[in-house]
């Protein structure tokens, strides 16, 4: 799968653990321009930083809480600003820790 999204932004919504941690690090690996997304902002800086050294480069963390609807407006513009274009985008919030499955 390498190179294989080179060019390509890719934003992963709760990627701060588990699944979206784990999706964020094969699109890493793919060569996807990330913008990595969750409330957890040393998580998702920790994870920018793999995602980096692994076959991302670009990678950028933009804490961001789903239920702020402003702030998922601005999580899109700052994706869209890299490229011009988001190609594929992670909704993967929810979870374990989600305050909806309480
Ligand atoms: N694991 C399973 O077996 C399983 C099975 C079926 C379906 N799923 C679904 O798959 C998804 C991921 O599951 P998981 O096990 O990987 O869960 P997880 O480890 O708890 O991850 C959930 C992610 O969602 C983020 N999140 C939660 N509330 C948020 C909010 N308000 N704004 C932004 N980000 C938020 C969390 O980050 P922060 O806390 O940093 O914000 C975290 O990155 C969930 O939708 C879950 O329902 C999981």
């Amino acid at each position: 799968m390498v190179d294989r999204l080179t060019g390509k932004t890719v934003v992963v919504m709760g990627a701060s653990s588990g699944i979206g941690q784990a999706t964020a690090e094969a699109f890493a690996r793919a060569g996807a321009i990330l913008v990595l997304a969750s409330r957890s902002t040393d998580a998702l800086e920790a994870l920018a930083r793999k995602c980096r050294s692994i076959g991302a480069p670009n990678a950028i963390a933009v804490t961001t809480d789903v239920t702020d609807a402003q702030a998922v407006r601005n999580l899109a513009a700052r994706a869209r600003s890299l490229t011009g274009a988001i190609d594929t985008w992670v909704s993967n919030v929810g979870g374990r820790r989600s305050r909806w499955l309480r």
